[in-house]
């Protein structure tokens, strides 16, 4: 008997949670999310229209300008779109990276976020990740997983993503950015950053790619495989 399930990736930043998160969903043939792309449009919309973040009737009515939607591109990767407009790139790019934890303190921004991923995940069969899905976003996912791995393993590998974007930013500028985002993430008020009870531990440090997603992939056939 098979059941489709939900499967939360968290974790700090350049972990490898998105990577794991889309090769997973894309063996077992369900749709991957991708929820700091969504704060990411969120931050980038909020920049392009200055929005005043201590405001929160702006930050209200900005919200409900905005409609964030995916769609998998012919190189099996995915393209997250602002109203209509795809933002990959303009999301990833450091002046975003730079603004979008602030931006995700917001507790109005969450809420906003947290419905339209409840929404994603109504069908199940999905695989999401971010900082709050195990913990917030989907508290009875069959599957949780936290992810860690060393700074400077996290930050070259990051820094060697933004390389094959065609950005070319400092190491010591890339680590800089992990550490404050991981600071803020772990210690604002609404949903912070932590381990659900229930979530397994990975360190990716010292693992290869698809070992990871192999261990994953055992994990989740594990629990959608049922009696
Ligand atoms: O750079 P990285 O891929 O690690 O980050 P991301 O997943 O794109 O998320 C960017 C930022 O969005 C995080 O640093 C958090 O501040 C915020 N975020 C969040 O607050 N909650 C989530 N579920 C996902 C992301
Ligand atoms: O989503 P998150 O910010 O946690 O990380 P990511 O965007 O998936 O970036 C992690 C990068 O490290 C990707 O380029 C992966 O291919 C690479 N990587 C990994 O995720 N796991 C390993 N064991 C080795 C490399």
């Amino acid at each position: 008997n098979l059941r489709k399930i939900v499967i939360a990736i968290d974790g700090y930043s350049a972990c490898g949670k998105s990577s794991t998160a889309k090769e997973v969903a894309s063996i077992l043939g369900y749709r991957y999310i991708d929820s700091g792309a969504m704060y990411r449009a969120v931050t980038f919309y909020f920049m392009d229209h200055h929005v005043a973040l201590t405001n929160p009737k702006e930050v209200a009515r900005a919200l409900e300008q905005i409609h964030i939607s995916f769609k998998v591109n012919p190189k099996n990767g995915t393209d997250t779109f602002l109203n209509g407009l795809n933002v990959e790139k303009e999301i990833r790019k450091m002046r975003v990276s730079e603004m979008v934890s602030q931006v995700s303190t917001i507790k109005h921004v969450r809420t906003a976020m947290v419905d339209q991923q409840r929404r994603m995940g109504k069908e199940r069969g999905i695989v999401m990740d971010g900082r709050d899905i195990g913990t917030v976003v989907f508290p009875t996912a069959e599957l949780k997983l936290f992810m860690k791995a060393d700074m400077q393993v996290r930050a070259f590998r990051r820094q060697k993503e933004l390389l094959e974007r065609g950005q070319l930013v400092d190491l010591d500028d890339v680590v800089e950015n992990i550490r404050q985002r991981d600071e803020i993430d772990t210690t604002r008020a609404e949903s912070p950053l932590r381990k659900a009870d229930d979530a397994v531990e990975v360190d990716t440090t010292h693992i290869a790619f698809d070992e990871q997603v192999d261990e994953v992939i055992r994990m989740a056939l594990a629990r959608i495989v049922v009696s």
